[in-house]
């Protein structure tokens, strides 16, 4: 789908298919020149997501769908990303090839202001237009070629525009975490990360192989890699700002494209969703692909390891002894807690190669996350009350939540080892899980400020919202980390 903007000046632009919102117990306003029947008119109370079709009596367009934003004093900007949503879902099932979606100055007054709501209703219309089918040998194609925004002035357009952005990065990540684990391998993550720096001047990439990985002593991410046959491969992208850089920011995603456990081995049932343990690594790709056409004044680093986990001659058993890339020796307990493993050389190699003022890494680290939190909020640990209060806010603002959980010194003692330095995982009758695999990181991100989102309940299973949630994976972490950047002083 092709989305542009069109500024409104008193007439509708031609479309097979106009969509026009209106909130409950008012009249929708329609574009100049556009007439309905009594009928809809009668029919349509603007509840939020009430549909109503109608053919026009006069104007450009033969067809009308009338969308229910429900209470103006309500409404926010998730419920126009909702809206949204509905809208694209329903021009698509149509049939028509072409929309027009009219926003007028009544809603987008509201909910933040004409930026704020083009954004949202961008992105809505991207992210609720998404449809997975690379895995299709004919994939059955969109009816709904073009969409135009119809309205005033340019801040709304901006918003459009940076919407789009934002809309098109998050369906990339959830192409990326959809692909199957015999398509996504850590090869081919790569091959999509070097693509990213192709599509921006400002964005390189660099891919370090086994090879390298042994020359920096990462042990951990080898180990882990030990029992495939397909290669790990560390990502490092960068961006580097248009003017003088306020500094500089890493993000480190988990990129398990499939995690079996290992030695450790998952039970069958429902493992085919461990495809999505790369869901962290793809949020930050996403957010490299936004990057080509977001500024940000932050030179940004992304640092993807990824690896499989399997079962194999030569896996890794449980009570391995491996070297970290800091030096740390530690004992594998696990082999299924292996994101921790793969993640703590990405931070070693993050705090002394990168160097960044501040870490936020994401990873589909814990099935207690999950248990504790559900599917609607992500788990954050942070080390400063700055960077919590700050993701906390850009969680609120793009409606990609998170929800502080606890970084205490208790589980790292606990995770002290009798052959090694540390184990990979706590005793049984310490409970809290995702406070323990929080714990483990936070030994190798040292004393640079950092926070790790838990996103194992997030990434996929999430209730439907008609822009995302539902079947497969969710994006969920790309348009926050762009939200965080972007209001970071
Ligand atoms: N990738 C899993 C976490 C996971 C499980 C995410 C279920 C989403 C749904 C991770 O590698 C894992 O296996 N974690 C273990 C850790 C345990 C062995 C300490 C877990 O959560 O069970
Ligand atoms: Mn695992
Ligand atoms: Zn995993």
């Amino acid at each position: 789908m092709n989305l542009t903007h069109k500024d409104y000046s008193e007439s509708c632009p031609k479309a097979e298919l106009l969509i026009c919102f209106g909130f409950e117990g008012k009249k929708p306003s329609l574009p100049g020149g556009v007439a309905l029947t009594k009928a809809a008119l009668a029919d349509f109370k603007g509840e939020a997501r009430q549909v109503r079709f109608s053919d026009t009596t006069a104007g450009n367009v033969p067809r009308v769908a009338l969308v229910g934003l429900g209470d103006a004093k309500s409404l926010d900007l998730e419920g126009l990303r909702r809206a949204a949503g509905v809208a694209v879902a329903q021009a698509e099932t149509s049939g028509a090839a072409s929309a027009v979606v009219y926003v007028d100055d009544s809603i987008a007054k509201l909910a933040g202001g004409p930026e704020a709501v083009g954004c949202a209703v961008a992105e809505g219309l991207v992210m609720g237009h998404y449809r997975y089918d690379l895995g299709k040998s004919k994939p059955e194609p969109f009816k709904l070629k073009r969409v135009n925004t119809l309205s005033k002035g340019s801040p709304f357009k901006q918003g459009v525009k940076r919407g789009t952005a934002l809309g098109e990065a998050n369906c990339f990540t959830r192409d990326l975490q959809n692909r199957a684990g015999n398509q996504l391998t850590p090869t081919a993550l790569a091959t999509d990360a070097r693509g990213l720096a192709r599509r921006s001047d400002r964005i390189t990439c660099k891919v370090l192989d086994e090879a390298a990985m042994k020359k920096l002593g990462m042990g951990l991410l080898l180990g882990v890699s030990a029992g495939s046959r397909e290669p790990a491969k560390l990502v490092h992208l960068v961006y580097k700002p248009k003017g003088k850089s306020k500094g500089k920011i890493a993000l480190v995603g988990k990129g398990l494209t499939f995690d079996a456990g290992g030695i450790s081995l998952k039970p069958s049932r429902g493992m085919e969703d461990m495809r999505y343990d790369m869901s962290g690594s793809a949020a930050v790709l996403g957010a490299f692909h936004a990057l080509a056409s977001i500024e940000v004044g932050y030179e940004v680093h992304g640092i993807v390891p990824s690896s499989e986990n399997l079962a194999d001659g030569l896996a890794t058993k449980p009570g391995d002894v491996h070297v970290a890339m800091n030096g740390t020796t530690v004992e594998v307990v696990n082999t299924d807690a292996e994101g921790r493993l793969i993640l703590a050389d990405a931070l070693t190699y993050t705090v002394t190669k990168v160097k960044p003022d501040t870490i936020i890494d994401l990873a589909t680290l814990t099935g207690a996350v999950v248990m504790g939190l559900g599917h609607e909020i992500s788990g954050m640990f942070a080390s400063t009350d700055t960077l919590r209060d700050d993701l906390s806010a850009a969680g609120e603002s793009c409606s990609e939540r998170v929800w502080p959980m606890p970084l205490i010194p208790e589980f790292l003692e606990n995770m002290k080892s009798g052959p090694a330095d540390l184990r990979n995982i706590t005793t049984p009758e310490m409970g809290g899980g995702s406070i323990a695999g929080a714990a483990f990181l936070s030994h190798f991100a040292g004393e640079t400020e950092w926070a790790h989102l838990d996103i194992a309940g997030t990434a996929w299973n999430q209730k439907a919202r008609d822009y995302v949630g539902g079947k497969g994976g969710t994006g969920v972490g790309t348009r926050l980390l762009i939200q965080y950047l972007c209001d970071r002083d």
